[in-house]
């Protein structure tokens, strides 16, 4: 691997998705580099994890400022100063708006734990399991304006059972954003990502047409 993408981590909490980019590099499997870790929550679990790798790790409190659009130059400012080229949230619960998106222009990509444009914002695993769905899973998007509703690059799925409560669905979701979640930024490192409207092209991407689920199985 020669060039390696420069990307800075969003947080707001634990850090497990930023966990299993940070080994998903140390193994040689995704062709980035974390320049910048930053936690709008001072304390977030996953600024330790950070620190634990030597990755500078930075807390900026949305508290702190007087307005969205300065919580968000802030943020700017910081992730140009590290020359950062994909922003990744992971697990990073603010919203932000054009002011942030239009200083990385569709290299912005967010990890969500639903199959969207189902169940999009917030305590969806619980939503997804008492809505009685039969499957459910993550997508990793680009961000646009909307919430949770950019570009979508790649979606896993899992299954749903009626004994289900959120968090035991929660934790069958998390395995799968912790595999696909570095794939995509290998993927995107790799400049094998294109974006065409909603539609997103991964070059060389594995194709299955026979591939379905059925829940309960027949
Ligand atoms: C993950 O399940 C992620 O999909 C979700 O928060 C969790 C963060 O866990 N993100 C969102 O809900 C974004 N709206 P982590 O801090 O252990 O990676």
């Amino acid at each position: 691997m020669d060039k390696r993408l420069n990307i800075g981590v969003l947080i707001s909490g634990r850090g497990s998705n930023l966990q299993a980019i940070i080994d998903g590099i140390d193994r040689g499997e995704v062709a980035a580099q974390i320049s910048v870790v930053i936690s709008n929550e001072p304390g977030a679990y996953g600024l330790k994890r950070a620190g634990t790798h030597g990755i500078p790790a930075l807390v900026v409190n949305h508290r702190d400022y007087e307005n969205r659009e300065a919580f968000e130059s802030r943020l700017i400012e910081i992730l140009k100063e590290y020359g950062v080229e994909l922003v990744v949230l992971a697990g990073f619960m603010r919203v932000l708006t054009p002011t942030f998106l239009k200083a990385f222009p569709m290299r912005v990509v967010n990890i969500h734990p639903a199959l969207l444009p189902a169940f999009p914002g917030v305590g969806v695993q619980e939503k997804a399991a008492d809505y009685g769905v039969r499957f459910s899973g993550c997508t990793v998007h680009f961000v646009n304006e909307g919430v949770d509703a950019g570009p979508i690059v790649a979606q896993a799925v899992v299954p749903v059972f009626p004994t289900d409560t959120g968090e035991i669905l929660a934790d069958r979701i998390l395995k799968m954003e912790h595999q696909v979640f570095p794939k995509v930024i290998h993927w995107i490192a790799e400049g094998r990502v294109h974006v065409e409207g909603r539609r997103v092209f991964v070059d060389g991407a594995k194709v299955d047409e026979e591939i379905a689920f059925i829940e309960p199985s027949l």
